[in-house]
């Protein structure tokens, strides 16, 4: 047996092998399968991004073709999930919401009974094709409006984007939301995805592991941030009042959710891309408040306690420029991260262990066992 170490949070821990994304915090970068982030998001788009992730390699043109026509024609799901929507108490969480529609998709799963490779490249697929039917739907549902069909003309997150709002966004912002779309993508053995792997590797299948993973990454210190951030921006409300805001939350040992990474500790590379993107949307919509509040908190935890933004900072604020309603922006990050979850869940199958950690026991031991009537 190896040796036992402990590191809180597993903080530092190395608790697998991976070939899908690098995170290497000394040079602030982040690789998909080799490929930089930075020359992703210039070159790339969300649908080669997923292929790249779950398949090992950038595709041809035909596969890439391929694979977009199934992710289109994989987008529907089931009338009776659309039935079962309706039955949500209104205003539900879109996260939850999503866990019961990703549930319902595993009873209908026609590949339900094959756990083969093949087989789970198809269901990834599939997860990865529907997530934005799941969440769109599940959430103009519960909040009283009429779902909207896909349109097969629209990538996958003009789409999305598409079916949550109701109108088709300018090729712009569409293009503003592939990116975002593509930095959400993979990272590592972050939360959600080693959730995702230790649930797969007492060999249950992808569906149990996606559920896993959404479940983790609901939480406001993982994909939940990028909602708590936008709050908190609100909440600031003016440039004015950032710098003041900032220091006496720190006064109150509040955490200022979107920043601080336990991997990046000089910078993620994703948020200097999306705070790029930030300023760029901020002019071209003519409402620059965010973004100027949001630079004011920027500086003032860089000077105050030297924690930068991660990637959850600027997307708040370009969703919310997008006019995406707040409690969509963690649901976003799984329409994203589907795809390096199921890559990692397929990885872990492949070449499976069960991951079973020790625990270091505090408690006492050898205690006298009283009767209940003696207690
Ligand atoms: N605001 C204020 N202080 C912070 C923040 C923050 N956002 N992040 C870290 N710190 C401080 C802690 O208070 C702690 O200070 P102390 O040593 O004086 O007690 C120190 O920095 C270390 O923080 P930990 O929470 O122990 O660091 P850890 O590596 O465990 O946490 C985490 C990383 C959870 C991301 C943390 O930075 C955090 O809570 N951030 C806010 C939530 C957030 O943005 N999450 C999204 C992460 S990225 C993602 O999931 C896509």
């Amino acid at each position: 047996m190896k040796t036992a170490e402990y590191s809180p949070g597993l903080e530092g821990i190395i608790a697998g092998t991976t070939t899908i994304s690098h995170v290497n915090p000394d040079r602030n970068s982040l690789m998909y399968r080799g490929y930089d982030i930075k020359d992703l998001v210039q070159h790339s788009d969300f649908e080669e991004v997923a292929f790249l992730l779950i398949k090992g390699h950038l595709p041809t043109q035909s596969e890439y073709d391929a694979f977009c026509n199934t992710l289109k024609q994989e987008r529907n799901i089931p009338q009776t999930l659309i039935d079962t929507f309706k039955t949500f108490p209104t205003n539900s969480n879109p996260m939850d919401m999503l866990k019961v529609g990703v549930s319902l998709l595993a009873l209908q799963d026609p590949d339900k009974d094959d756990d083969s490779h093949e087989a789970n490249v198809r269901k990834a697929i599939r997860l990865a094709a529907k997530f934005p039917a799941l969440i769109a739907y599940s959430y103009r549902i519960s909040r009283g409006q009429d779902i909207v069909q896909p349109d097969n003309s629209l990538k996958h997150g003009e789409n999305f984007l598409y079916m949550l709002l109701g109108k088709k966004p300018d090729s712009y912002i569409a293009n503003v939301f592939d990116i975002s779309l593509m930095c959400y993508a993979d990272h590592g053995f972050n939360a959600s995805t080693f959730a995702s792997r230790v649930t797969v590797s007492t060999l249950s299948d992808l569906y149990s592991g996606t559920l896993a993973a959404i479940g983790a990454l609901k939480g406001p210190l993982h994909g939940g941030a990028n909602e708590e951030a936008m709050k908190m921006l609100l909440e600031v409300g003016t440039p004015d009042n950032a710098e003041a805001w900032v220091i006496d939350a720190l006064a109150t040992k509040k955490k200022i959710m979107g920043f601080g990474h336990r991997e990046y500790k000089t910078g993620d590379p994703r948020a200097a891309i999306l705070t790029e993107m930030g300023a760029e949307i901020s002019n071209k919509l003519n409402d620059t408040k965010w973004y100027q509040t949001a630079a004011i908190v920027e500086e003032t935890m860089r000077r105050e306690k030297n924690i930068l933004p991660n990637v959850d900072f600027p997307t708040s604020y370009i969703y919310y420029l997008m006019g995406l309603p707040i409690e969509i922006y963690t649901p976003i990050f799984a329409v994203a991260r589907i795809a390096g979850w199921a890559a990692h869940m397929i990885e872990q199958l492949d070449n499976n262990r069960l991951i079973r950690p020790k625990a270091l026991y505090e408690g006492p031991q050898h205690l006298d066992y009283i009767t209940r009537d003696r207690r």
